[in-house]
């Protein structure tokens, strides 16, 4: 069947953070993530991707916050391909996509994007109602981004073989954590994480030890956060956050993401727990902090960290839903 018009969809999703992290993939088996991951979805961030498909043919492009990106091409067409190998024919791919926080520091823009993407390009080829392929064509783009499709805490469980789902596990209003971000710093961060991990899986002495660990910290979470039991999911999340950077560092060369102020954020947070507030910390593989805190101490969390040496900005907010269509 041929088609002569321009198809479109338009898709929001919002960042995610891990607080049990994936960092490494599946040796020669794709884009998979070699152990699961638990997240939460920043609901007061997200990224708006259309995309459109000209049956007419020409160059695929991808405009990323107003601007022409050669850089990432490749990962939305590794986005696009699940989709487009189901449809058959598609077209050129137009892809605009907007963050409305800071890109590619860190702050998990490569899953919101890849989830609205995967979502959007669904929506545009008739294949939304698809679950599992629009999760597929999200793995496609990110190992963190079919867990950018579900809303507050997010599961993403693969077994030994590579099979894997991923699904919410607690919605957003079944426990009201806030998140608040402590930007350190803008602009791109030095290694992305694809390069990261795989550098890591190769030439960390440490990577399986950090493999080994995630099974057991993974199933603790898990039953933490069907607990509600916040010091418990703190202490998790701390200590595979360190763990996994310290499996980083041990990587030739190695890879620091830190700067002085992710380190004296950390610092603040531990301070303002030991004096009993709940509140915890996370990094990914950029120098912003992630703390995670209980409604009644955000805005002491917010000063506290604005107040730092070198953070730039601080976002707060609660959880957020799933991937959505827009005026779908
Ligand atoms: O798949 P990526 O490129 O989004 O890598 C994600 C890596 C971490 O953010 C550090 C960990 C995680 O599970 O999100």
């Amino acid at each position: 069947m041929s088609r002569e018009d321009v198809i479109q969809g338009d898709a929001i999703a919002h960042p995610n953070v891990a607080l049990v992290k994936y960092w490494g993939k599946r040796p020669a088996r794709g884009n998979l993530p070699a152990m699961g991951s638990l997240s939460l979805s920043l609901g007061f961030l997200a990224t708006r991707t259309t995309v459109r498909f000209d049956p007419a043919g020409g160059q695929d492009t991808l405009t990323l916050n107003g601007s022409r990106n050669s850089r990432d091409l490749k990962r939305m067409q590794d986005c696009l391909a699940p989709l487009r190998r189901r449809a058959a024919e598609s077209g050129s791919a137009t892809v605009d996509s907007r963050n409305d926080f800071p890109t590619g520091a860190g702050l998990a823009s490569s899953a919101s994007g890849m989830a609205a993407l995967a979502l959007a390009g669904a929506s545009a080829l008739g294949l939304v109602e698809d679950l599992d392929l629009v999760g597929r064509s999200a793995m496609a783009g990110s190992g963190s981004a079919p867990r950018s499709l579900h809303g507050g805490v997010v599961l993403l469980s693969i077994d030994p073989e590579g099979k894997w789902s991923c699904a919410s596990v607690l919605a957003p209003e079944e426990w009201p954590l806030k998140v608040v971000v402590a930007v350190t710093q803008t602009g791109p961060k030095q290694t992305d994480s694809r390069s990261g991990m795989e550098l890591t899986r190769r030439t960390s002495p440490f990577y399986k030890a950090w493999l080994e660990s995630q099974k057991a910290d993974l199933e603790d979470a898990g039953r933490a956060v069907a607990q509600r039991d916040f010091g418990r999911l703190a202490e998790l999340s701390e200590g595979n956050c360190l763990r996994m950077h310290a499996t980083a560092m041990g990587a030739s060369p190695p890879l620091m993401y830190f700067n002085g102020a992710t380190i004296e954020c950390m610092h603040r947070v531990k301070a303002l727990a030991r004096d009993g507030r709940s509140v915890f910390f996370t990094v990914d593989a950029g120098p912003q902090v992630k703390a995670i805190c209980l409604p009644d101490v955000l805005d002491e969390v917010c000063d506290a960290l604005g107040r730092v040496p070198g953070v730039q900005q601080v976002l707060s907010g609660d959880l957020g839903g799933g991937a959505r269509l827009v005026g779908g």
